[in-house]
């Protein structure tokens, strides 16, 4: 067994005592069911927002919603949102957040017949995922009343009154609407994860919210550092509580600290589990076994989770200013992060949760909140963006917490250096341009200059392949046969250009999923690589930026995508050393090429699109580059 457990009972939630907690919460059931009596009995036949009669779906899943701890706080909350202009609302997991209170503001008196709220969220398939179910609920089509809108995919129309968003995207709305006019009401969701995007959306919401009286601002979180955040709104933003509903759930922890905490998790999910409960429905009996990031923590609901391990890690992106790397770092998580891991073990019934790490771990290393995004990343494209959204002085700027002067040094040198800002620090003409696209500058430099080199068509590719997810799978069972396949679409000079290959080849072979599960292709990447090429060569076309390729049969082909990569990527090269590594220029950090290149030889310089921090230093996605290339791409300074 080799794991020691130290019981720890502790109970979650609103309240002390778990029989109290029932008594209090039926007693608040039956009031709720007073007050909001007549609505309930006689709810509306016909739907406001599509002028069709409801569904029997509808009727079942309204049931379900006005079990859901928000509900009893609905009359609560309108009249908060009546009264004031921002409001904080912090509620435990699954008690309807992100999908009820969207639709109470919906209800909203004073805001008009159509109104259109926007709800953010930290990621794509939360965003996704919420407008798909909140359509379901609101018995209308997503896309139509209910949209969501992420970063290369748009699933919305002009009817939509409700509209989820990841925090980048309103970000990037704001770049051409400032005052975000379309929207009459924004929620601002999972507040507490700190993302940068919604820390920079508080700062110019925050003026927004002052040349507007008419919006309002909804804030919500799992949990967060109230007063915090109600100082940062100068005390204005008044501080709801949903009361939420948990079972108790008994934690228990490692006696000594994990040495592996994988091995850790594995043998606390199979050896200290009874065995599975029988089946449901005919299925196979067993036990369900999820394996989650931190996604799950807050923003996701699982049902029926009754045992949770938690391992005490997470993967952190982490920009090191002094190397000018950012690289994922798996990191301790925060106290706040615990408790929501051990909270979904009480979701349903009572649970466990199993922390494989000591009390004394927990008390004394971990710290209070997640240390926000914006303190630990690379401000280049953030910048960028606050440079469009007009917003000249960076160090007054509101923060909620300030980043480093020096990581805002580093992005203004950065920018500067890819000709988006003039040596003032204003915005260029190609400035301009490369805010458009919703990805790194180095990136949208390339794709802004790829048709000077003749390649806009080959540069989109590649840009479209850096962006999705690594395209070779590599099964456990049949690596061999997947390398041999990789190898067949290997470009001796690099693997941009091997990226570059693999598009071609599914573009041979008419998308076809067969042709890439039979070369060990990830057809969802490339699927997902071709709608962002589509919407990469929408932009493009829209500056008027030529489409076009170089003659493949010269000899000039490749060399020409390479200057146009060397143009956006001249800060990432290295130089291979007498001693066979390699020594990258701007930061002199000694590195290796990663083993999955598909390069014969070491070239003497490479050109990397990413820095790799494992026991060893490695760049990957590396491409032989000439060295006279660089000088004629590079400013001078870069290369000292
Ligand atoms: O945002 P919060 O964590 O407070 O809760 P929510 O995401 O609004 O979810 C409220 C409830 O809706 C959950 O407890 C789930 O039972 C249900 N839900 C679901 O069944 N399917 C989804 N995709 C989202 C929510
Ligand atoms: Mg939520």
């Amino acid at each position: 067994m080799g794991t020691e457990w130290k019981r720890k009972v502790s109970l979650f939630g609103a309240f002390d005592d778990y029989e109290a907690s029932l008594s209090a919460l039926s007693t608040k059931l039956s009031r709720a069911s007073i007050s909001g009596g007549a609505a309930a009995a006689n709810p509306p036949r016909i739907n406001r927002w599509n002028r069709r009669p409801y569904s029997a779906r509808y009727l079942k899943l309204l049931k379900k919603r006005r079990a859901l701890p928000v509900w009893q706080q609905k009359d609560e909350f309108l009249r908060a949102l009546r009264d004031n202009q921002t409001l904080i609302l912090v509620g435990e997991t699954g008690c309807g957040k992100t999908t009820q209170i969207p639709q109470f503001v919906l209800e909203a008196e004073g805001l008009g017949d159509r109104p259109v709220v926007a709800c953010t969220q930290p990621s794509r398939i939360t965003a996704m995922l919420a407008a798909r179910h909140v359509a379901q609920e609101m018995d209308v089509t997503v896309g139509y009343e209910v949209g969501y809108s992420v970063r290369f995919e748009h699933c919305w129309s002009r009817k939509t009154v409700l509209k989820y968003l990841t925090d980048g995207m309103l970000l990037r709305e704001a770049m051409a609407d400032p005052l975000l006019e379309k929207y009459n009401v924004i929620i601002l969701d999972e507040v507490h994860d700190r993302t940068l995007a919604t820390d920079v959306l508080f700062a110019h919401l925050k003026e927004v919210l002052k040349k507007r009286p008419g919006l309002k601002l909804v804030v919500m979180s799992a949990y967060l550092e109230a007063e915090k955040f109600q100082g940062y709104f100068s005390g204005a933003a008044p501080l709801m509580k949903v009361h939420g509903r948990l079972h108790p759930v008994d934690i228990f922890y490692t006696q000594k600290p994990e040495r592996d905490y994988l091995e850790a998790a594995i043998r606390t999910a199979l050896k200290v589990f009874e065995p599975g409960p029988p089946s449901l429905r005919g299925g196979p009996p067993g036990r369900k076994i999820v394996v989650s990031t931190n996604i799950a923590e807050t923003s996701l609901t699982i049902d029926g989770i009754v045992y949770v391990i938690d391992p005490g890690f997470t993967k952190h992106k982490v920009y090191n200013l002094r190397i000018r790397v950012e690289s994922l770092l798996v990191s301790p998580i925060c106290k706040g992060s615990a408790n929501q891991r051990a909270d979904c073990a009480g979701r349903t019934r009572p649970g466990k949760c199993f922390r494989l790490y000591t009390d004394k771990s927990f008390n004394e290393d971990l710290q209070p909140q997640t240390y926000p995004e914006i303190l630990r990343s690379n401000l280049a494209y953030t910048v960028l963006i606050l440079k469009k959204l007009g917003v000249d002085d960076l160090v007054h700027f509101d923060f909620m917490d300030y980043p480093a002067p020096e990581t805002l040094m580093r992005a203004l040198e950065v920018l500067n250096y890819l000709g988006a800002f003039d040596d003032e620090g204003n915005l260029t003409p190609l400035g301009e341009m490369m805010s458009e696209f919703p990805l790194d500058p180095q990136m949208s430099k390339m794709l802004v200059i790829s048709s000077k080199y003749n390649c806009s068509n080959e540069i989109a590719t590649i840009a479209a392949m850096l962006s999705a997810q690594n395209c070779f799978l590599r099964p456990r069972e049949a690596r061999k046969a997947a390398g041999e396949a990789r190898v067949r679409f290997g470009h001796i000079d690099g693997d941009h250009l091997t990226l570059l290959n693999v598009y071609h080849a599914y573009k041979q072979n008419d998308e076809d999923p067969q042709w890439c599960y039979d070369h060990f292709i990830n057809a969802r990447a490339l699927k997902y690589a071709d709608n962002v090429r589509r919407q990469l060569v929408g932009i493009m076309t829209r500056f008027g930026l030529k489409m076009c390729s170089p003659n493949f049969n010269s000899s000039a082909y490749y060399a020409n995508i390479i200057k146009a990569l060397a143009a956006g990527y001249f800060m990432q090269v290295a130089l291979l050393e007498q001693n066979g590594h390699y020594r990258t220029v701007k930061n002199n950090q000694i590195v290796d090429l990663h083993p999955s290149n598909s390069m014969y030889h070491k070239p003497e310089w490479v050109i990397f699109d990413e820095f790799v921090l494992t026991t060893r230093n490695f760049i990957r996605t590396v491409t032989d580059v000439r060295g006279k290339w660089l000088i004629d791409v590079a400013p001078q300074s870069t290369l000292l």
